[in-house]
C-alpha cells in the first residue's frame, strides 16, 4: 500500500472521528432535535413539547393498525392522542377544551389538514413515533419505513387510528411528518366552506355563522367539517334535491320525517332558516368536491 493510500485512509478515519465527536457534542442527531410537536391555542400561544416530555406525560402503547399508506397491518409505538392534546393544550382546557374548535394539522412537508376538535377526540387516535419492529434497534436505524407514493420518512410523528372503520384517510386524518397542531378560526381551518366572493350584506353570511355553530360538528360542506351526517353540498347540494319547505321542516324537527340521530333545532327562527337556505344555495354555486379533486 502506498504512503498516499495510507494517508487517505487515516484522513478518512480522522474525519469520521471528528463527525462522531461533533454528534456527541451536539447531544443528538438533527432528527431528534425535530422530534417535538407544537400546539397553538385559541389565544395564539404556542407551546412545544419534545418526544421525551410527551413520553413522560403519556403512557406509550404498541398499537396495530390497518395502515392505509402501507396497505397492510402495521405495529407502531404510540401515545394516546387524547393525552397528548391534554398536555399540549393544558392552558386552554386540554383536549376536551378544543372539541368545538377548528384545528389544523400541519406537517413538515407542508401538508395541512383541517379537522374539528371533535374529530381528534374520537376513540382510537394515536400519535405514533416509531414502528414496533424498528424501535430499540440502535440509533442508526430510522424509526419508520418510508411511506406513500413519495417514499418519505414519516418522522417525527404519524397520526394513526386503531378502529376498523377509521382506516380511510378521507374520513380520518392520517398525517405523517406531523409537526404542529394549531387551533385556527373556522374559516381558516375549513376554507372550502367559505362563501367566498359573496357581498358582505348577503344573508348567506348569517347562514354560514349558523352553520358553523349548529351544524358543522356533524355536517361538511365541500368535504370540510363534521362526518356524522352527510355532506350538504357535494356531489349534490341539499337545495338541489330536496324541496326548500322540506329542508326547513327537517332542520326544525327531523324526527317528524324520519327517526334519526340528527337533533331537532326548535330554537331556529324563520329568519335563521332563511339564512341557512341562503348559505346552502350560494355554496351550491361554489362546489369543490374533495373526491373529484382526488385528495383527502
Ligand atoms: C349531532 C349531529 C348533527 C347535527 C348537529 C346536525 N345534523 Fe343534520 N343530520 C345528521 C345526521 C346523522 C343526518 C343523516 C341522517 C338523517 O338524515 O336523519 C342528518 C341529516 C340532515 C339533513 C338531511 C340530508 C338528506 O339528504 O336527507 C339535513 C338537511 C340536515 N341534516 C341539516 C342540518 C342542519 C342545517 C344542521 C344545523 C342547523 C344540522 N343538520 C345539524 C346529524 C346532525
Amino acid at each position: 500500500m502506498s504512503a498516499l493510500r495510507r494517508f487517505r485512509g487515516d484522513a478518512a478515519l480522522l474525519a469520521g472521528l471528528l463527525v462522531a465527536g461533533l454528534v456527541l457534542l451536539a447531544g443528538s442527531s438533527p432528527k431528534d432535535v425535530q422530534s417535538s410537536l407544537s400546539f397553538l391555542d385559541a389565544a395564539g400561544v404556542e407551546r412545544s413539547f419534545s418526544l421525551d416530555v410527551m413520553r413522560r406525560a403519556c403512557e406509550e402503547r404498541e398499537v396495530v393498525v390497518d395502515d392505509p399508506y402501507h396497505r397492510k397491518s402495521m405495529g407502531y409505538v404510540a401515545l394516546p392522542l387524547g393525552c397528548v392534546l391534554d398536555l399540549g393544550f393544558a392552558a386552554s382546557g386540554g383536549g376536551e377544551g378544543q372539541r368545538d374548535r377548528g384545528l389544523l394539522l400541519r406537517a413538515f412537508d407542508g401538508y395541512t389538514r383541517s379537522v374539528s376538535g371533535r374529530d381528534l377526540l374520537e376513540e382510537g387516535a394515536f400519535l405514533a413515533f416509531g414502528e414496533s419492529a424498528r424501535m430499540g434497534r440502535g440509533p442508526g436505524l430510522a424509526r419508520f419505513t418510508r411511506i406513500d407514493r413519495r417514499q418519505v420518512d414519516p418522522s417525527p410523528f404519524y397520526l394513526v387510528w386503531t378502529g376498523v372503520e377509521q382506516g380511510d384517510p378521507h374520513d380520518h386524518a392520517w398525517p405523517y411528518q406531523l409537526a404542529h397542531i394549531d387551533v385556527a378560526p373556522f374559516e381558516q381551518a375549513f376554507p372550502r366552506t367559505v362563501p367566498s366572493g359573496l357581498a358582505k350584506s348577503h344573508s348567506g353570511w348569517a347562514g354560514y355563522a349558523l352553520f358553523q355553530r349548529a351544524c358543522a360538528s356533524c355536517h361538511s360542506i365541500n368535504g370540510e367539517g363534521g362526518k356524522v351526517g352527510p355532506d350538504l353540498n357535494v356531489p349534490r347540494s341539499i337545495v338541489e334535491y330536496r324541496p326548500i319547505q322540506e329542508i326547513r321542516a327537517y332542520i326544525r324537527d327531523p324526527e317528524a320525517t324520519r327517526y334519526t340521530s340528527m337533533p331537532a333545532h326548535p330554537d331556529l327562527s324563520e329568519a335563521d332558516l332563511d339564512a341557512l337556505i341562503a348559505y346552502f344555495s350560494v355554496m351550491s354555486e361554489r362546489k369543490d368536491d374533495p373526491r373529484a379533486r382526488g385528495d383527502s
